[in-house]
């Protein structure tokens, strides 16, 4: 059975191929067909894009729809991770972030992915959860927010981590094991 992932970002095509290749009788193929991203929450936004999808390509189809989100902040930058990173990035978040300290920087990321196929949409969900850390540090790995992310019993960040350790325990991780487990339960029916 093939499935399609629908993603512009090289990344998380990555961090899937890692979770899920030893799925067993599946084969996950990557596409990057656009789809309206509506305004809502994580699960808001996975669920009308992966219908979308479906209604368009009629196979069975997946998105992964994240975001980063600061507790003391009230969850910003959030559903707005993507442009709050292209417009102030790192540097700004560690400004806005300047008179917190310690447990104030709480913060996690979450991913939901959405899965459509004949039986209709399932969200999977998944988090990590940890601190923002006090300036950027990166050995390079990683992408966005993933410089200024130490997870919970880590001391690096995410992007001094190779893809391999990241994907051990990032919320796409979580999300895609939900998601590789009903794979597993449907494909045993
Ligand atoms: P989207 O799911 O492609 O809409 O991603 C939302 C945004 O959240 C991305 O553009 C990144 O800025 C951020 N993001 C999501 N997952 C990660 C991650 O694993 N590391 C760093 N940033 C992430």
């Amino acid at each position: 059975m093939r499935i399609y992932f629908a993603t512009g970002n090289p990344h998380k095509v990555k961090e899937a191929e890692l979770i899920l290749k030893d799925l067993e009788g599946i084969e996950i193929e990557a596409v990057d067909i656009p789809y309206p991203e509506i305004q809502g929450t994580l699960e808001e936004v996975s669920e009308f894009g992966v219908k979308y999808l479906y209604r368009k390509i009629k196979k069975p189809v997946f998105v992964e729809d994240s975001g980063f989100f600061i507790e003391v902040l009230k969850g910003f930058p959030g559903t707005y991770s993507r442009y709050v990173q292209e417009t102030i990035g790192n540097r700004g978040i560690l400004k806005l972030m300047e008179d917190f300290k310690g447990e104030e920087r709480r913060a996690y990321f979450k991913s939901v992915v959405g899965y459509c196929d004949e039986e209709g949409v399932r969200l999977f969900k998944g988090v990590v959860r940890g601190w923002v850390s006090y300036e950027i540090r990166s050995k390079g790995y990683g992408f966005a927010y993933d410089s200024i992310f130490i997870p919970e019993g880590e001391n690096r960040t995410f992007a001094e981590m190779t893809t391999e350790e990241k994907s051990r325990i990032s919320h796409r991780r979580r999300a895609l094991e939900a998601f590789k487990d009903y794979l597993k339960k449907k494909l045993s029916r």
